[in-house]
C-alpha cells in the first residue's frame, strides 16, 4: 500500500480537460452530474434506456433487476446474443469492411481482419466446436497469447454459450492445469508459442504437462503457428479444426443470465476463484463504459495494451471495443523490445487516438526516459487510459506531459476482474486530478465507509464499498457459491471492493490501495497466500510468509519469509531453487523478488501469520497494536 500521508500531499493538483475532447464529448461537466444523479436516483431506468439504445435485443427483458440481496439479475427474460452485438449487427450496418484488429509483434509481422472476416473465422471456430459436441454450458479453457486466434476461439465459444476461461499464458502448468480442473473444462486451445523479447516461450509443452491424466479433457486445439508437431490422440491443428466448416452460423438467442465466461484471480486464499461473468449485463455495461470513458468517435483507433489474459482484455480488448464497432491495435510482444520505442512508434504508424494502459508501463517508460516518446509523432492521441494500480502524481504527469504532450485527457479507472467494467474514473471532459482515480460511473453508488459501515468525512481512509449492485457485477464464483457472498457479506449490505480509498469534497475517489492480503505487482493481482502456498510446497520450505513492498517500477515487489525445513542449510543456490520451484507452481509473476530465512515468524496466538508485522518491520513504520501477537 502507498504511504498515505505522501500520497495524501502530492494529489493536491488539478487539470481543466482539453478543450477540443469538452467541446465534443458524449458526456461533459455538465450532463455529467446531472445523469450521475439521474442514474442513481433510478438505476433500472437507466440501464434499461442505455439496453435499449445501444444493444440488439432478439427479446426484451421482463425485468431489469431482480434483486434477491445478495443475488442479483440484470435483464432476465431478455434474450441477446453478444457475439451478434459485436460482429453480425456491425457487418449488417455498412462495417462488414472495417477493420476490427490490426494485430503486429516484434517482428513486425502484420494482420488486418476485417469484422466480415472476424465473423466468418468465428462462426467456423463455432460450427466446429459444435460439430465435436461443445454445448452451452461446457467449459473451453484458452491459454495462448494475444492473437487474432485467440480472440476467434473466445468469440467462438460466446457464440454458442460455451464458457470460456481464459488463462494468461504465463501461468505455470500447476496453475493451467488448478484452473483446468476447477471448470473441468472440456476443450483446451492453445498455441504452440509466444515469442517475447526474440525468445521463443513454449505453450504446447506447458498445456501437455497440464492434462496429463485428465481424461473429461476431450480436444486439444493448437495453433501451430510455424512449429509443426506430432499430433496424438486428443490434439488437432487449430486450422484443420475449422477448415472444412461453413462460414454461417445463425446467432442463437440466449437468455441474459447465460454465463459468458469465468476468469480466475486471486483471493486471501490460495485458491485462485473463478469470477463468472454473464452475457446481458456485461455487453451492456462494457459497450457502454467503453463508449463513455474513451469518449469514441467514428474515426477512432484504440489502443489498450492489456493481455487478455486478464480481466481488461476481455472488457476493453474483446467485448467492449467490438460491440462499440471499433478498430483495436493489438500488439504480441514486450513493451521494451526491440527497442523502448516500439510502443510508439506503433501509435505513430497507426495513428491510435485512444490508449489504454497500466502505470507499471508508464513509470518504466519514464525510467527510461523521454528520448524514446520524443522521437515518434504521437499527434494522434487525443485520450490516454491507465488501470491495474493507482497512478501516482508523478507519472501521471509524465504521461500528460511526453505521450499526451499536454493536449490529451488523462483517464484513470479503477475496477476489478469482479466489477466486469470501470466502475470509479475521471471522464475525458471532467475534471481530472492526477493520483485521484475520479468520480463513479453511471449507475454506481459507492462510499468510504469504516468497519462499522459508517460513512466517513472527506479525505479520510477507509473501506470502498458500492451500495448497489451493477450491470456487469459477478455472479457468482465458479462452484463456490460461498466465495461470492463474501463479497456482500463482509461489509453487511455492501458489496466490499477490498479497496482502501479515500473521498474528497469533489467526490473524487483515490484508490490507496488493497485492504487485503493480495498483493499487486505491475498491476497483476497476486495472494499472498497463493505464493505462500508455493514456497510450501517446495521440499526444503516449512512455514512462509509473503509481504509486498513499494516498488519503483512494479508498484509492489514480493518479499518472503521462510523458515526452512529441519537439516534444510541455507545457500544461495537454495534460494534460486525456491525461487525456480515457486515459478514452476505459479509462473513468474508470483516469483519473490526477494527470499529471507528466518527462524520464526509473527503470529497470533490461534496462529495467524501477522504480515502487518513483518511489513512494518521490513519498511521501518509504525507495528501498531501487537496485543494479540504470540511471543
Ligand atoms: O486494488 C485495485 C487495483 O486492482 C484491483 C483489481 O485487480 P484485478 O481484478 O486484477 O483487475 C485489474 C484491472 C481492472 C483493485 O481491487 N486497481 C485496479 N485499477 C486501479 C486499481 N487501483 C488503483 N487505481 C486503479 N485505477
Amino acid at each position: 500500500m502507498a504511504n498515505e500521508s505522501e500520497v495524501l500531499s502530492q494529489s493536491n493538483l488539478e487539470f481543466e480537460a482539453p478543450a477540443s475532447i469538452a467541446e465534443h464529448a458524449h458526456i461533459n461537466a455538465v450532463n455529467y452530474e446531472k445523469l450521475y444523479q439521474e442514474s442513481i436516483a433510478n438505476p433500472e431506468e437507466f440501464w434499461s434506456k442505455i439496453a435499449t439504445e445501444e444493444i440488439h435485443w432478439f427479446k426484451k427483458w421482463d425485468k431489469v433487476l431482480e434483486w434477491n440481496y445478495p443475488q442479483y439479475k440484470w435483464f432476465s427474460g431478455g434474450l441477446l446474443n453478444i457475439t451478434y452485438n459485436c460482429l453480425d449487427r456491425h457487418v449488417e450496418n455498412g462495417k462488414a469492411n472495417t477493420t476490427a484488429y490490426i494485430y503486429t509483434n516484434e517482428e513486425g509481422k502484420e494482420e488486418r481482419i476485417s469484422y466480415l472476416e472476424l465473423l466468418e473465422k468465428v462462426n467456423r471456430f463455432a460450427n466446429a466446436l459444435k460439430g465435436m459436441g461443445v454445448v452451452k454450458g461446457d467449459r473451453v479453457t484458452i491459454y495462448m497469447p494475444l492473437t487474432i486466434e485467440q480472440i476467434v476461439a473466445i468469440l467462438a465459444c460466446a457464440r454458442i454459450g460455451a464458457i470460456h476461461s481464459v488463462v494468461y499464458a504465463g501461468f505455470s502448468a500447476a496453475a493451467l492445469r488448478l484452473r483446468i480442473e476447477d471448470a473441468q473444462s472440456k476443450v483446451v486451445v492453445c498455441s504452440a508459442y509466444t515469442k517475447r523479447r526474440g525468445k521463443i516461450l513454449p505453450l504446447k509443452s506447458v498445456v501437455d504437462e497440464a492434462v496429463d491424466g485428465l481424461v473429461y479433457v476431450e480436444k486439444i486445439i493448437i495453433h501451430q503457428r510455424e512449429q509443426k508437431f506430432e499430433l496424438v490422440e486428443k490434439e488437432v491443428d487449430y486450422y484443420d479444426f475449422i477448415y472444412h466448416q461453413s462460414t454461417h452460423l445463425e446467432a442463437e438467442p440466449m437468455e441474459a443470465e447465460t454465463p459468458l465466461y469465468i476468469l480466475y484471480t486471486s483471493g486471501t486464499t490460495g485458491k485462485p476463484k473463478g469470477v463468472l461473468h454473464t452475457v446481458g449485463g456485461y455487453n451492456v455495461y462494457t459497450h457502454y463504459t467503453t463508449k463513455i470513458a474513451f469518449d469514441l468517435k467514428p474515426d477512432d483507433i484504440f489502443w489498450c495494451t492489456a493481455d487478455t489474459g486478464w480481466v481488461t482484455g476481455h472488457s476493453y480488448i474483446v467485448y467492449g471495443p467490438l460491440s462499440n464497432g471499433l478498430t483495436s491495435v493489438i500488439f504480441e510482444g514486450a513493451p521494451d523490445f526491440p527497442d523502448p520505442g516500439i510502443w510508439w512508434s506503433l501509435i505513430e504508424k497507426y495513428r491510435v487516438t485512444k490508449f489504454y494502459t497500466a502505470p507499471t508501463a508508464v513509470r518504466l517508460f519514464m525510467k527510461m526516459g523521454e528520448k524514446w516518446p520524443n522521437q515518434y509523432d504521437l499527434s494522434s492521441l487525443k485520450i490516454l487510459g491507465s488501470v491495474g494500480e493507482p497512478i501516482n502524481p508523478e507519472a501521471w504527469l509524465w504521461y500528460y506531459k511526453y505521450i499526451g504532450r499536454e493536449k490529451c485527457a488523462i483517464i484513470d479507472t479503477w475496477w476489478q476482474t469482479e466489477t466486469g467494467g470501470h466502475m470509479v474514473l475521471s471522464l475525458p471532459a471532467c475534471k481530472q486530478k492526477p493520483g485521484k482515480a475520479g468520480r463513479p460511473f453511471f449507475g454506481i453508488e459507492l462510499d468510504v465507509v469504516n468497519k462499522q459501515g459508517e460513512s466517513l468525512g472527506p479525505n479520510t481512509v477507509g473501506l470502498l464499498v458500492i451500495k448497489k449492485p451493477w450491470p456487469s457485477a459477478l455472479r457468482t464464483c465458479y462452484g463456490e457459491p460461498e466465495r461470492f457472498e463474501k463479497y456482500w457479506n463482509e461489509m453487511p449490505g455492501f458489496y466490499f471492493a477490498g479497496d482502501l480509498a479515500t473521498k474528497d469534497e469533489d467526490g473524487f475517489i483515490m484508490i490507496l490501495g488493497r485492504a487485503d492480503d493480495v498483493l499487486n505487482v505491475s498491476g497483476h493481482r497476486i495472494g499472498t497466500a497463493e505464493v505462500e502456498s508455493a514456497l510450501v510446497s517446495s521440499n526444503s520450505v516449512a512455514e512462509a510468509a509473503v509481504i509486498g513492498k513499494p516498488h519503483e517500477v512494479k508498484g509492489q515487489s514480493i518479499k518472503a519469509f521462510i523458515i526452512l525445513r529441519q537439516g534444510v542449510m541455507s545457500s544461495e543456490n537454495l534460494i534460486q531453487t525456491i525461487k525456480h520451484h515457486v515459478r514452476n507452481e505459479l509462473g513468474a509473476i508470483g516469483v519473490p523478488d526477494e527470499i529471507e530465512i528466518v527462524n520464526s515468524l509473527p503470529k497470533t496466538r490461534s496462529g495467524k501469520i501477522m504480515r502487518r508485522v513483518l511489513k512494518a518491520k521490513e519498511l521501518g513504520t509504525d507495528i501498531g497494536d501487537v496485543s494479540t501477537l504470540e511471543d
